[in-house]
């Protein structure tokens, strides 16, 4: 089916790191012929040890592991210092802000940022080895420094989207045990002040908290409230500080940070990254699959509240010595034009988001990338959820001039980094394709029953059977979710694999094609949310005596949220739209806006096993509008299915 294959640009292929499909196989099968000698080379090269590791993997408390145990290193160090013989003056960060302001910072001045932040952590705040760090944060340069500054003194880093909510900033914060928040007044969103300081206020106000000091960047001059004794100004303090900071000596293992992440039960995971494993592989796959050259600008859309905004807007690209544009503002603001003048104005060469932007721009936008001066542009980058063909083509035809390599990058919080995905220069590729497994990782798409590879067409479960670098290394202060969580579902040879979640299938050539979440999570605008989250908030309601929350197709998210909610009673309430507002409001205060309900009904009961499991198959067919075929004679009350199908045939 070659056919359907548009071969990569010669051009790109050649002055590509990778640049032919041969050199890919060399190294994935040397990769598979000697596992420890592949990484330890790798490790060895790109990172500047303190001290070099003593064994490549430690797999003998699987699937508790270590990679390059014994190892010394700090990675603001291989973000920042290592740069400076050759790259004082080369611009790190450009920060692209919401009202239109550019600031490039160069390695130097990034050094000279990042050491007075972390002197400020150290001397003022006490902060340790080891301690815990929120950030709740804009897309700001402060953000950065924040995030290199605990990377230099060591401290776990555990960043909160600033779209969430108090309560879930909350949860996060006691979680985490963390000591310190570090916040901004707010910031500026389509060119209008929004505020991020009283929802930490609100996140710290009722019980104990284990944080003693909150830092406060300025960023858009509104009135804060201030906590005397626990609220500190950043500009204040930041302005005596020594632009000398001793980094910490790391082990490979020490923690890096924590994120949290949606599972498909209870409270959000804080998945854990290490040290070495992490750097190591966020920097390889900057370099492979976007080819990053000495001279290139590199965008990436995300926002550093999640894994992409980690590894691919803040450690790999610096860690490479790159320079990462970091964008404050929205896409689409003030117009669909947005991210294609920027592109124009910086020669953008990589330029990385997510499928839900990219649809947005094409149905906002169809025509604005061809007002622009484009032909900078060499890599394309999707990310976070499936991309459909449709969308696939404007980007690469419309945005890529037909040019340009698509790299469909398939990955997760808890890999790191990229684990499937085209190579530029090197990868046939194939529209809405993740297509090959990159070098060192061994992804095979299992038969969950057997442990065996699946044929091509045959659908199975998306896993990683070796450990990789740039794996969890934890849920934080939880093993055992750990382990049941990743490694509880698929065994290969009788050993337990890395399981993501995912399905996939093969094509033909080998080619994998991610087809979604097998569990209960759902992916909205590439964000991931559990059902079970979703529907813990909407319980809150007094007046709700039952819900399941499902996934269902949406034209520009992706995935939306479709609940259905059964009333205690529908007396002395309002009309449904007040208990649809009343709910959405619960939602937005325990998880934030991004969990909103696109669509909610009112039913007179759930369908459920006689042992009462909901049956959320039925209820997925359902949402999508479609007729039910999934067997009902096990329900307890099978006649609940029909009465769904009639409501939901008379809304639309
Ligand atoms: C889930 C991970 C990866 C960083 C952003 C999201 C889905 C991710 C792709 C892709 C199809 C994808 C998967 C995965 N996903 N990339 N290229 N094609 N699906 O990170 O929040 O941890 O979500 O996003 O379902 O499990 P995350």
């Amino acid at each position: 089916m070659l056919k359907e294959l548009y071969l990569p640009n010669p051009e790109l292929a050649k002055e590509a790191r990778i640049g032919s499909m041969e050199q890919y196989w060399y190294l994935q099968n040397s990769a598979k012929n000697d596992y420890e000698g592949f990484w330890g080379a790798f490790a060895q090269k790109k990172i500047d040890w303190f001290e070099p590791f003593d064994k490549v993997l430690d797999e003998s408390n699987a699937p508790f592991v270590k990679w390059f145990d014994g190892g010394k290193l700090n990675v603001a160090y291989q973000c920042i210092d290592r740069h400076l013989d050759t790259r004082k003056n080369k611009a790190a960060i450009i920060f692209v802000g919401d009202r239109g302001e550019e600031i490039a910072v160069t390695y130097q001045e990034l050094y000279r940022n990042v050491n007075k932040f972390a002197n400020l952590l150290r001397e003022d705040f006490g902060v340790k080895k080891g301690d815990r760090v929120v950030i709740y944060m804009p897309m700001i340069l402060e953000a950065a420094y924040a995030i290199l500054a605990c990377a230099r003194i060591g401290a776990v880093h555990s960043i909160v989207f600033g779209g969430f909510s108090a309560e879930a900033l909350k949860d996060r914060i006691l979680d985490a045990e963390a000591k310190v928040v570090i916040t901004a007044d707010g910031a500026y969103r389509k060119s209008k002040p929004y505020m991020l300081k009283p929802v930490v206020d609100k996140a710290l106000e009722e019980g104990d908290t284990p944080v003693e000091k909150v830092l406060v960047v300025e960023r858009n001059g509104e009135d804060v409230e201030w906590v005397g004794g626990r609220d500190y100004s950043y500009n204040e303090l930041i302005a005596g500080k020594g632009i000398t900071c001793e980094p910490e000596v790391m082990d490979s293992e020490d923690p890096l940070f924590l994120l949290y992440t949606s599972g498909s039960t209870g409270k959000p995971k804080g998945v854990q990254h290490n040290q070495a494993g992490y750097i190591l592989w966020a920097q390889m796959t900057m370099e492979w699959v976007f080819d990053v050259k000495e001279n290139d600008t590199y965008w990436c859309t995300a926002d550093i509240g999640w894994i992409t905004g980690h590894t691919y807007i803040i450690y790999g690209p610096l860690a490479m010595g790159a320079t990462t544009v970091m964008f404050e503002g929205v896409i689409t603001y003030p117009d669909a034009g947005r991210p294609w003048q920027i592109v124009e104005s910086l020669s953008v060469n990589q330029f990385y988001t997510a499928p839900t932007a990219i649809r947005v721009l094409h149905k906002m936008g169809e025509d604005e990338p061809g007002k622009y001066d484009l032909s900078s542009l060499k890599v394309l980058g999707t990310v976070g959820e499936p991309i459909d063909p449709t969308a696939w083509k404007w980007y690469y035809e419309a945005v890529g001039g037909s040019k340009c390599a698509i790299v469909d990058t398939y990955w997760q919080t808890e890999t790191g980094g990229h684990i499937v995905s085209p190579l530029p220069g090197a990868t046939p590729i194939k529209p809405a394709c993740a297509t090959l497994p990159l070098p060192g990782i061994m992804a095979e798409i299992l038969d969950p029953e057997t442990g065996e590879k699946v044929e091509p067409g045959e659908g199975g479960y998306m896993c990683i059977t070796r450990p990789w670098p740039s794996q969890i290394r934890n849920v934080w202060g939880d093993e055992a979710r750990y382990v049941k969580s990743y490694f509880g579902d698929v065994k290969k040879d009788g050993k337990p694999v890395y399981f993501t979640g995912d399905g996939a299938v093969y094509d033909e050539n080998g080619y994998i094609t991610i087809t979604g979440r097998t569990d209960d999570v759902i992916n909205v605008s590439g964000h991931r949310m559990g059902t079970a989250e979703v529907e813990a908030a909407i319980k809150k309601h007094e007046n709700v005596a039952a819900v399941a929350v499902v996934g269902k197709p949406h034209e520009l998210k992706g995935e939306g949220i479709f609940a259905y909610v059964v009333l205690k009673s529908d007396e002395g309430v309002g009309d449904e739209i007040e208990e649809v507002r009343a709910i959405n409001n619960i939602i937005k205060q325990e998880i934030g806006n991004i969990a909103l309900c696109d669509d909610m009904i009112f039913v007179p009961d759930l369908p459920k096993t006689r042992s009462g499991k909901i049956m959320r198959r039925i209820l997925r067919t359902l949402a999508k509008g479609e007729k039910v075929t999934q067997d009902t004679s096990t329900l307890e009350d099978p006649s609940i299915v029909e009465t769904i199908e009639v409501m939901i045939g008379r809304e639309c």
